[in-house]
């Protein structure tokens, strides 16, 4: 029989063994870096901007399956996004990690960003999920004090 959440676990494992955009971007980029203190990963995440929008996206670091494929997820979805949807996304894929799967509205989101819909059920796991994007929000503003988890 067909198993979704089998699917979407090896969707999960590709992303994690291989990752998208997993490279340094060089040149005129916008970085930033994001650490979870309570496991010591951390992530960097690059961005070429070309007038308002993601002409590249890319990122490095180490950490769980879960952080790592959710930021090849990023860079994956978000390459050619303006920074509005850029960040509109962030928005919609937070709110689908912290609002249970009976009282979402619409779990349409773009590329693969819906396999990590089961993290929800897991509260600490969401930390993972969400470092990339906290990292790349910083990026899209110039922020300079690097992101924690906590
Ligand atoms: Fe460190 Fe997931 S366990 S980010």
């Amino acid at each position: 029989m067909f198993d979704l959440h089998e699917l979407y676990q090896e969707i999960v494992m590709d992303h994690n063994r291989h990752p998208r955009n997993f490279r340094e971007l060089h040149g005129n980029v916008s970085s930033a870096e994001g650490f979870n203190p309570l496991c010591g990963d951390e992530v960097k995440i690059y961005i070429r901007l070309q007038d308002e929008q993601i002409s590249d996206i890319s990122f490095q670091g180490s950490g769980c399956a879960i952080s790592k494929a959710s930021a090849s997820m990023l860079t994956d979805t978000l390459n050619g996004m303006t920074i509005k949807e850029a960040m509109e996304t962030f928005k919609s894929f937070r709110n689908m990690l912290i609002t249970p799967s009976e009282n979402r509205i619409n779990n349409e989101l773009p590329g693969d960003l819906d396999v990590l819909s089961g993290v929800s059920q897991y509260p600490a796991r969401v930390k993972c999920a969400v470092l990339a994007w906290h990292t790349l929000d910083s990026a899209l503003h110039g922020k300079k004090d690097g992101v924690t988890t906590e």
